[in-house]
C-alpha cells in the first residue's frame, strides 16, 4: 500500500507541474482529490487492512493529499503570473514618453555664456564680496562720502559698526568693487571678469532691487583706448553676431578718465537708424580708462601701468541679444514656472 501511495503522489505532482493553465489544474484536482478521485479510491481498500495498517495508510494518504493541494496552489499562482506577464508585454522599439528634464535659469545661462566669451581671450572669472566695505564700493573708486556722484549708486547700507579705515558696509550697488579687490589680489597683467549680484533700491519694469553686472578690468603696461575698443568689438561679434560693432560716447564716471558709454549697432539696421532703434545704436553700458587715483588706491603706480574697465548689466545685455522683448524684467526674479519654462 505504502508504495502505491508514493507512486500516486509522484504521478500527481509530476502532472501538476506540467499543467499549463487553470483549466488543466482544475481537471487534475478532480482527478486526484475529487469524491471519486484516485485518493478516495485507494481508501476503498482499507477494509481489508489490520487496524495498525489502517492508521499508517491513513496518515500517509493525508500527507499525500496535503502535498497535492500545495502543489496545485503553487502551480496555479505560477500559471497566472505567467499569464499576467504576457499581458504586460510591450514593444521596446516603440518611442517612449520623454522624461521631463529641467534646464538652467535664463540668467545662469547668460552668466556662463558671457564668461566663456571673455575666457577665450584670457580673462579670468572672479567673484568678490557682495556685501562690501564702503572703501571698495565707493571711496577707493574716487567717490568720497560727500561726493554727489554717489547719488547714481543709491545703496542698501548694512546696519553694522563702521570699520575705522574701510567705512560702512553696503550691498554692492555695482561690480566695480572688484577692480580694487583684483589689484590687491594680483599684480598686472590683469584680465578680470567679475560677475556678481548688485543691489539698488529700485522696482519698476526695467529695474529690480537685485540684478547682475559683469565687470571687466585689464591692466598692464601700455594699455590704451584702442585695446578697450578692440575688446568691445570682439565681444559684440562673439556674443551678438558677426555684423555687430560698438561705438563709444563720451561720458563721466568718477573711477575712469576718460569715460565712455558703449553702444552697439542695432541688429535690424546695423547702425543706419530704423523705427525700432531710431538712432541706429543701443546702449550697452559704462566703461573707461582706469583713473590714476584708482590705480594708486589699488597699489599700482599709474606712471607704469594703465588699464581700462567696463561694467554692464547681465540681464540687459542678455535680453538685448536674445530679442526677448521683455516689457518687464521683474519676472526674471519671480520664479513663476509659466514664465521660466518658456526659455
Ligand atoms: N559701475 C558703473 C555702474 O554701475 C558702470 C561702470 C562704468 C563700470 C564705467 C566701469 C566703468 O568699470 O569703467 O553704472
Amino acid at each position: 500500500m505504502a508504495e502505491k501511495i508514493i507512486n500516486l503522489k509522484n504521478e500527481a505532482i509530476g502532472n501538476i507541474l506540467e499543467a499549463k493553465d487553470e483549466k488543466e489544474l482544475e481537471r487534475l484536482k478532480i482527478l486526484y482529490l475529487g469524491r471519486s478521485g484516485k485518493i478516495n479510491q485507494l481508501t476503498k481498500e482499507f477494509p481489508h487492512f489490520s487496524p495498525e495498517e489502517k492508521i499508517k495508510a491513513g496518515r500517509q494518504l493525508n500527507e499525500t493529499k496535503k502535498a497535492i493541494e500545495e502543489a496545485l496552489e503553487n502551480q496555479l499562482s505560477a500559471v497566472s503570473n505567467q499569464l499576467s506577464a504576457k499581458e504586460e508585454w510591450f514593444d521596446v522599439t516603440e518611442p517612449s514618453i520623454k522624461p521631463k528634464i529641467g534646464h538652467l535659469h535664463l540668467l545662469t545661462e547668460a552668466i556662463r555664456e558671457i564668461s566663456s566669451v571673455f575666457e577665450k581671450i584670457g580673462f579670468v572669472r572672479v567673484r568678490y564680496p557682495e556685501v562690501e566695505w564702503d572703501w571698495y564700493a565707493f571711496e577707493g573708486l574716487n567717490m568720497p562720502s560727500t561726493h554727489p556722484a554717489r547719488d547714481d549708486f543709491e545703496s542698501f547700507f548694512v546696519d553694522t559698526p563702521a570699520h575705522p579705515k574701510l567705512g560702512r558696509m553696503t550691498l554692492t550697488p555695482h561690480t566695480s568693487n572688484g577692480q580694487l579687490r583684483e589689484m590687491e589680489r594680483i599684480k598686472p597683467p590683469i584680465r578680470m571678469i567679475n560677475i556678481a549680484r548688485c543691489h539698488r533700491p529700485n522696482w519698476d519694469i526695467t529695474h529690480t532691487p537685485t540684478f547682475h553686472q559683469f565687470e571687466g578690468l585689464v591692466i598692464d603696461k601700455g594699455i590704451n583706448i584702442s585695446h578697450l575698443k578692440g575688446i568691445f568689438d570682439y565681444f559684440a561679434v562673439n556674443f551678438f553676431g558677426k555684423d555687430r560693432r560698438t561705438r563709444l560716447r563720451p561720458f563721466h564716471f568718477q573711477f575712469t578718465e576718460p569715460s565712455f558709454e558703449v553702444d552697439i549697432n542695432c541688429p535690424l539696421c546695423l547702425g543706419k537708424g530704423c523705427r525700432t532703434c531710431k538712432s541706429g545704436w543701443m546702449e550697452l553700458g559704462g566703461s573707461g580708462m582706469v583713473h590714476p587715483r584708482v590705480l594708486e588706491n589699488g597699489g599700482l603706480d599709474p606712471n607704469i601701468y594703465s588699464g581700462f574697465a567696463f561694467g554692464w548689466g547681465v540681464e540687459r545685455t542678455y535680453i538685448m541679444r536674445s530679442g526677448l522683448k521683455l516689457g518687464d524684467i521683474r519676472p526674471l526674479y519671480e520664479s513663476d514656472l509659466r514664465f521660466i519654462n518658456q526659455f
